[in-house]
């Protein structure tokens, strides 16, 4: 399938190439391609983007807007700060009818760390996104741990931990579980219904910091018993 994740840090970089070493024909967006490539810093995963796309051949990295009209799911995996802008440069008609599903977080680093949260309680990114792009179909999933297990979530407890998703679109909230099932191997997916749930999946990214500060590793996830 045809697919289009936006973001080329270390989240855009494990989706897209566990896609596209799951058969699938994956393009992903940059605000410019060529100056991301050129930049000779390691991103946060710690390797350069150059030496990333030299080990995933089949990865075009393209304009945000040739990844989204590529595609016919897309991810956001863009900073949350600049999530909107790329979504605007992805353009709307590229959006419009397909599957959005927002990985990307609300974070405001801009009094330092720890970072605080630019919206919350009353309202989320994913429902900013939705609200801006009335017609594409977001769907929230993958926010609440770290890049490595999103796509490998048996790097921990031998995957059996939770997974969580919200929209406001039935069949698009069906076609993300089954995706994260099948092409990334979640076993224990928590549907949380209409996308308010957002508020409460991006509201927990400050307890994941405090873990990740407490632990001293990312390698974390949550399992939901009853
Ligand atoms: N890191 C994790 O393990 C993790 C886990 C859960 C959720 N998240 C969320 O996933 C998202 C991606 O995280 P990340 O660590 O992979 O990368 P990141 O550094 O947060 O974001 C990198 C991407 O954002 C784009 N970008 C930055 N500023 C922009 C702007 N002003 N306008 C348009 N695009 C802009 C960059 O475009 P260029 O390609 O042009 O540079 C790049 O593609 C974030 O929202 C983060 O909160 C991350």
């Amino acid at each position: 399938m045809n697919m289009g994740v936006l973001g080329t840090g270390m989240v855009g970089r494990a989706i897209a190439g566990k896609l596209a070493s799951n058969g699938h024909d994956v393009k992903m967006g940059s605000r410019d391609p060529e100056a991301a490539l050129a930049r000779t810093e390691p991103g946060n995963d710690g390797t350069m983007l150059a030496d990333w796309k030299a080990a995933n051949r089949d990865v075009a990295i393209v304009p945000f807007a040739a990844a989204a009209d590529h595609a016919k799911i897309i991810f956001n995996a863009t900073s949350g700060s600049g999530a909107m802008d790329a979504l605007v440069s992805a353009g709307e008609q590229n959006l419009a009818g397909k599957v959005l599903i927002n990985v990307s977080n609300p974070l405001d680093f801009s009094k330092g760390m720890p970072p605080s949260l630019f919206v919350s309680n009353t309202d989320s990114l994913a429902e900013q996104i939705q609200q801006r792009f009335p017609e594409a179909k977001v769907v929230e999933s993958l926010n609440t741990v770290n890049a490595a297990i999103m796509v490998h979530p048996s790097a921990v407890a031998d995957g059996d931990h939770t997974m969580f998703l919200c929209g406001n679109d039935d069949d698009a909230r069906s076609t993300v579980a089954l995706l994260l099932n099948e092409e990334f191997g979640w076993r224990n997916v928590l549907d949380l219904g209409d996308l308010t749930a957002a508020r409460a999946l991006e509201m927990y990214v400050p307890l994941w910091v405090r873990l990740f500060a407490t632990l001293g590793n990312p390698m974390f996830s949550v399992k939901v018993v009853s």
